[in-house]
């Protein structure tokens, strides 16, 4: 565990480095991010994942499916609490009339609307990463 610990931490530095400039990411974030990748390091095996690691500490924009994969599918997949589900275009549609189009249902993801947490849990997203998102999980 402490070899674990150890590596982690030297990792997280690094990226702290490149994350500094680019984004307000805490050491904590970042080593949570790098979890995974330090596990499998540690194992002895290839570093799978490292560059899409070292894209998203740096600041680059994440594709929408990414978003989707990581925050947005744990409700949106099975409609949890009510969420319009990816890909049921007219459940999506019949909110975007009601809030003034793409750009109204972007504001309600950043502040967020009962069940749905502000900006679906991905704390860190641009809105851009964020519309990218909604596009995707809507078809509109
Ligand atoms: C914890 C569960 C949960 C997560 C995670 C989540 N959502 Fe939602 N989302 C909901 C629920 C529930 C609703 C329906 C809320 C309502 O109208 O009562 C919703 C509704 C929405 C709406 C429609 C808002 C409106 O005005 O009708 C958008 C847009 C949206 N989510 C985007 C996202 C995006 C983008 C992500 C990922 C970054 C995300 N959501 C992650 C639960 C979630």
């Amino acid at each position: 565990m402490n070899l674990i610990k150890k590596i982690l931490a030297t990792q997280a530095a690094v990226l702290a480095l490149w994350a500094v400039s680019a984004q307000a990411a805490t050491n904590d974030e970042i080593a949570e991010r790098l979890k995974p990748v330090g596990e499998v390091c540690v194992q002895g095996e290839e570093c799978k994942g490292i560059e899409t690691v070292a894209a998203a500490a740096a600041g680059g924009p994440r594709s929408a499916d990414d978003v989707i994969t990581k925050h947005c599918g744990a409700c949106h997949t099975a409609g949890v609490l009510g969420a319009p589900k990816i890909g049921d275009g007219a459940a999506w549609k019949a909110r975007a009339d009601k809030e003034g189009g793409l750009d109204g249902l972007l504001a309600k993801a950043i502040s967020g609307i009962n069940a749905m947490p502000p900006k679906g849990t991905c704390a860190d997203c641009s809105d851009d990463e964020l519309k990218g998102a909604i596009q995707k999980m809507s078809g509109l």
